[in-house]
């Protein structure tokens, strides 16, 4: 239980009574000093300090690096609990564990609530929850984003169900919030309960290696629950989370680092649904040509290359932040910039399984492609896929589902959607991957694009199996079937591919598609939501 805090009150001053009676405006002015100082130690310098032997920072010190130096306005420093049981009328601390307010990012408005460890393990209480929502409505006033940093233990358990209506209150403006403004949650401790649910419910999760950790119920509770004995980290480390139950977008190696990154990635995000994507300036030529682009494709079809190297000599400056980067590494999702503007990049990775849709890089995708579209943010896919993954495993994980998401995300976008096909488009991914039937509306393939149901071996194996035991005979249908079909003018011919493009003018022909586009609109019938295949 935390310990006797330093009143924030100046001695002697008694609850109820005007503490300026009788004072100077010096001494008002020293007064509201001193309440300052004790509301900025938080839980007491010892806590403090334990706080940084963990290697992490202060709720205060987190938001002195988020946001533009000096720009930070808190509120509701002087909050305090209004709990009465277990002895908690004596223990109030100024603040109640998180650190709320405003600033800059790089000059653009963000909001920001950080939950403080030293208090109460930064728990949430009935008026903790109140500062939390104040901020929220405030951030959705001012059609702004809002970052919480999260270090917290959940419902604070001395106000039962006073801390779980809190939750409550946080959860739903979560929900009015989501495809409004951003949300962003980075996890920069140990998190339980409603501090992993309300992230849950945010667009972005990131965590910090090492010291922090989410997960619904802790290692003890599971152990008495399951007789499961695991660590904190075996059970919701950033490896876990980024890599097994992709509930996190990415990890970073410590606090610094971390918020650094939030602060390059807010870079990226519209303020609002309405406002469009940020415009920074550029130095980077639009009509720059990438030579090299020429000969990413080897010439066996079967040899992988890395697709982010075509994402990377594509954007702008070659700045990309990467999304999800640890989970389903068969699909690249991620921001990038073309002409100063931001664009959300879905790429197949032929170095990971060939660069196949599985049921994870399926969710994983078509959750990026529904945020770009709820915040107009135009999406750029680069097309090498072998096709949807066959199998018992991906069947019972429910591949049918999770792959209908993305096809689901992708024809419901009404966003610009350009794509560009580099190597494979086979099967049904070929319609998934925003083919002009769903509603691509600048399609391009490069030379080397084979547009097709199957492969060559697989396709000669159907249609020709009759000609089985005859080695000759299955070598030039292969040819004939490679020669047809194996290329972008089949579907050329049809016009679902609007040009078949010199790779290295990739970047040319998408900032042009990208700029003729910016007046898109489409009208979709009216009706309450969708039901996308959840
Ligand atoms: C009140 C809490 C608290 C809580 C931690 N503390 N969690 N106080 N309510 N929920 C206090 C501790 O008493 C301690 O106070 C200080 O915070 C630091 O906690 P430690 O346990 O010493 O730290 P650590 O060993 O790092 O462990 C952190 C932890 C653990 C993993 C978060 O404290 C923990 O498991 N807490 C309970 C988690 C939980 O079950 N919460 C309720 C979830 S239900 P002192 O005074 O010693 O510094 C929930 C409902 C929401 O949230 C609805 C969801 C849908």
């Amino acid at each position: 239980m935390a310990a006797a805090h330093p009143r924030a009150m100046p001695s002697g001053t008694k609850r109820g009574t005007n503490p300026n009676l009788g004072l100077s405006t010096m001494d008002i002015l020293e007064t509201l000093e001193k309440r300052r100082e004790a509301a900025r130690v938080g839980g007491g310098e010892k806590r403090i300090e334990a706080q940084h032997k963990r290697g992490k920072l202060t709720a205060r010190e987190r938001i002195g690096l988020l946001l533009d130096k000096g720009s930070f306005e808190e509120f509701d420093m002087f909050v305090e609990h209004r709990a009465t049981e277990f002895g908690m009328e004596k223990n109030k601390i100024p603040g109640d564990g998180v650190v709320t307010g405003w600033g800059t990012v790089n000059g653009r408005t963000v909001f920001v609530f950080a939950k403080d460890f030293t208090v109460f393990g930064g728990s949430l209480s009935e008026a903790h929850a109140q500062k939390i929502t104040k901020i929220q409505d405030m951030a959705m006033k001012a059609r702004a984003p809002i970052v919480g940093l999260f270090d917290a233990g959940g419902a604070r358990i001395q106000e039962g169900v006073a801390a779980l209506g809190g939750y409550g209150d946080v959860f739903k403006r979560n929900v009015v919030a989501s495809g409004v403004i951003p949300q962003i949650s980075v996890i920069m401790g140990p998190c339980a309960g409603g501090d992993v649910y309300s992230p849950a419910m945010t667009d972005f999760i990131f965590m910090v290696r090492d010291t922090s950790y989410m997960f619904v119920t802790g290692p003890d509770v599971v152990k008495t629950v399951t007789n499961e004995v695991v660590t904190s980290e075996e059970l919701g480390g950033a490896s876990v989370h980024t890599t097994k139950s992709a509930v996190a977008d990415g990890a970073f190696d410590n606090d610094v680092a971390c918020l650094l990154q939030m602060r390059r990635l807010i870079d990226f995000l519209p303020a609002n649904n309405r406002d469009g994507v940020p415009e920074w300036p550029s130095f980077d030529d639009i009509e720059r040509e990438e030579p090299s682009l020429d000969t990413l494709i080897p010439d066996n079809p079967n040899k992988p290359y890395d697709i982010k190297e075509l994402i990377l000599k594509t954007v702008d400056e070659g700045d990309f932040f990467e999304i999800a980067d640890a989970f389903a590494k068969n699909i690249v999702t991620g921001f990038g910039r073309i002409a100063g503007r931001t664009v959300g990049f879905v790429a197949n990775q032929p170095m990971v399984l060939a660069g196949v849709l599985d049921a994870d890089a399926s969710r994983k995708a078509a959750r990026f492609v529904r945020f770009c579209d709820a915040f107009e943010i135009p999406i750029v896919t680069f097309v090498d896929v072998p096709g949807f993954l066959p199998g018992t495993s991906q069947e019972y994980g429910g591949l049918i589902k999770h792959g209908a998401k993305l096809l689901f995300a992708y024809s419901q976008a009404s966003v610009p959607l350009v794509t560009i096909i580099t190597r494979k488009a086979f099967g049904g991914a070929y319609d998934v991957m925003a083919s002009k039937h769903i509603g691509g509306d600048i399609n391009y393939a490069w030379p080397t694009a084979q547009i097709a149901v199957m492969g060559a071996k697989g396709a000669v194996e159907i249609i020709f199996r009759q000609d089985a035991g005859d080695k000759d005979k299955i070598a030039a249908r292969t040819k004939e079937y490679e020669d047809r079909f194996l290329s972008p003018f089949v579907a050329a011919e049809r016009g679902y591919i609007d040009e078949v493009i010199k790779p290295h003018s990739t970047r040319r022909r998408i900032a042009r598609a990208l700029a003729m586009l910016r007046g898109k609109s489409v009208e979709m019938p009216a009706r309450k939501h969708d039901n996308l295949p959840l």
